[in-house]
């Protein structure tokens, strides 16, 4: 299998193709990531949440994410990857982020980089791909600013804020990103959006007129417990599985039902009486 490219990426939005994406944080979920022929691989800031446990994604910071994109490449080694660059890294200054961006790839050899947000962080945007590095755009629900959007809550339901969202669309491209992801967006917006821009436009719970889609791994697998967002489809109850596993064990353990003889060692010159002595 070849890894795909940003040009790969532009002619299956030429044909029509839809792209298929899915979060990883971990050596193991990657592998199956890749072995499963995803397209892409986003290590979110999600990591956060999906594996550190806080509230939202404002904590993460550049070392976490840039571990986690290790790992990840290493399990992954065809499959395009995308770092998600945090809260702090690229709003403070445009150095601060093109350094930042540029740690995502001597650092973790990520493909890509994403980060949040509409015209107001097109400098970083331009910077960026100016230092030869992939941007991709995101916009719509953007957990990163929760607090100015007042939650975890869909974007541009109404005219004037959609209109706001095909504006900052519009300058991400402009500004030079590869890509765009939208979240949490009315489809009708989102189609708009991917018609309107040349770029590759992909959807996190924006509809199906998208150039692809994106999932967390832990929602579709059924592992992330907090809550499951209204575009989230659950293939599976992986926490339950887990869990069952667990009290099995743990039963068993309990019960000296494990280790059985099968998962023990054998001596091997059989010469117990030479270690009573
Ligand atoms: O961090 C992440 O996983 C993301 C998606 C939710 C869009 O940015
Ligand atoms: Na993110």
């Amino acid at each position: 299998m070849k890894k795909l490219t940003r040009f790969d990426l532009q002619n299956k939005k030429t044909a029509g193709e839809s792209v298929v994406w899915i979060t990883a944080y971990d050596f193991s979920t990657a592998q199956f990531a890749e072995k499963a022929g995803m397209d892409m691989i986003l290590v979110g800031d999600s990591l956060g949440m999906c594996v550190y446990g806080y509230d939202g994604t404002v904590p993460v910071t550049m070392d976490q994410c840039i571990c986690h994109c290790e790992a990840v490449r290493r399990a992954a080694p065809h499959t395009f990857i995308i770092g998600d660059m945090p809260f702090l890294s690229y709003q403070v200054s445009i150095e601060e982020a093109v350094r930042n961006a540029g740690r995502f790839h001597k650092e973790a050899g990520v493909d890509a980089i994403k980060l949040e947000g509409g015209v107001r962080v097109c400098p970083q945007i331009k910077a960026i791909a100016d230092g030869g590095m992939l941007v991709m755009g995101h916009i719509g629900l953007t957990p990163q600013s929760s607090g100015q959007l007042g939650g975890f809550k869909a974007q541009g339901r109404t005219a004037g804020t959609a209109m706001e969202l095909i504006s900052d669309a519009k300058a991400i491209e402009a500004a030079g990103a590869f890509a765009l992801l939208v979240e949490a967006v009315p489809p009708e917006v989102c189609k708009i959006i991917r018609d309107e821009l040349s770029i590759p436009v992909y959807s996190i719970g924006a509809g199906v007129d998208a150039d692809g889609q994106l999932m967390i791994c832990s929602d579709v697998l059924g592992i992330f417990q907090a809550f499951t967002p209204k575009f989230v489809k659950r293939y599976a109850e992986l926490g339950s599985e887990i869990e069952k596993v667990f009290r099995e064990y743990a039963a068993d353990v309990r019960s000296r039902r494990f280790p059985a003889d099968e998962h023990t060692y054998k001596m091997v010159d059989g010469e117990l009486s030479k270690l009573e002595e």
